[in-house]
């Protein structure tokens, strides 16, 4: 039984992964190498929580409850020592992903379950740096996590239905959906989402129409509840280039990152988290 979750990496999705484990009953620890990042994931949680009481979704004991719960560090061994399940969330870069794997196989116990929160990377590619690719996994939560209801599971090719059925019990605890993905880059939301977002940016260079114009399009005419820019802004433009590259090196011409998108992150540009993307945010 799963009972401790360590999450590495403490960005835009490690923060929201550790408060919906914090308030589902889990012993949470938060690890990043930045302590700045830890603070910031901190002073989240506690936005989360206080706006949720304040709309009577939890009580004040369980929000008490939730803080009890969660442990902030920097220091990756002592983050892993008591861990069940760890779910890594650092940037999406396969080497860093590769050399963190090899680490968290050598500090964690035998039984530990290791899942990545990969957008688009192969998490076979990933367990073979462990010698336990049978407990390794991806979990793919999405943005912001609190509030969507999917996470997509995907097996590894050396990965057990056990683990497949455990991770499935801590995203069910989550009050999440879990669905089952064949392994294939982007699997199926991120491939989808990215193409779409990316002809969107093109679109704006070619003049089709505004980012607000092409934005409204989608919300009204397809019934999306964000448009592409608004959520490429939400996910952070660095993390979709990263995707949308990784994609193009794996799918081809079709994902070959919008020049907007490059340029936007140059000049960084990089959407919410730095207050300027396709939107400007005060
Ligand atoms: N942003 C999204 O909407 C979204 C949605 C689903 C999945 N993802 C995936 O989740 C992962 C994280 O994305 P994000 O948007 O949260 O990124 P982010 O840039 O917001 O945060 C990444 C964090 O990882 C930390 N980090 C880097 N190297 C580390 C290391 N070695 N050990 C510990 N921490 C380290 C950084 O300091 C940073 O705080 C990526 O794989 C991404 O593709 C992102």
């Amino acid at each position: 039984m799963i009972e401790h979750i360590t999450v590495i990496g403490a960005g835009t999705m490690g923060r929201g992964i550790a408060y919906t484990a914090a308030v589902s009953g889990f012993k949470v620890v938060v690890q990043d190498i930045s302590k700045e990042a830890v603070q910031q994931a901190k002073i989240y949680v506690e936005e989360q929580l206080q706006k949720r009481m304040s709309r009577d979704v939890i009580t004040a004991e369980e929000a008490a409850a939730a803080r009890n719960h969660l442990t902030y560090t920097t220091a990756l061994e002592e983050a892993v020592t008591h861990a069940d399940l760890v779910i890594e969330a650092v940037l999406e870069h396969m080497e860093l992903k590769t050399k963190l794997f090899k680490e968290l196989d050598k500090l964690t116990a035998a039984h530990t379950i290791l899942a990545t929160n990969t957008s688009t990377m192969s998490p076979t590619e990933i367990a073979a740096q462990t010698n336990r690719p049978e407990r390794t996994v991806a979990m793919h939560f999405f943005n912001p996590v609190p509030n969507m209801k999917l996470i997509e599971v995907i097996r590894g090719l050396e990965t057990s239905i056990e683990t497949v059925k455990q991770v499935v019990e801590v995203g069910e605890r989550m009050n999440k959906e879990c669905v089952q993905v064949e392994e294939f880059p982007g699997f199926a939301v991120s491939r989808m989402n990215c193409v779409i977002g990316n002809e969107a940016m093109n679109m704006v260079l070619e003049g089709v129409s505004t980012v607000e114009g092409i934005d409204k399009a989608m919300k009204l005419g397809l019934n999306h509840p964000m448009g592409p820019l608004e959520l490429a802004d939400l996910v952070g433009l660095d993390t979709r280039l990263r995707n949308m590259e990784y994609l193009y090196q794996s799918l081809g011409e079709k994902y070959r990152p919008s020049p907007l998108l490059v340029k936007y992150v140059k000049a960084g540009r990089l959407g919410r988290k730095t207050g300027q993307g396709f939107y400007h945010y005060e």
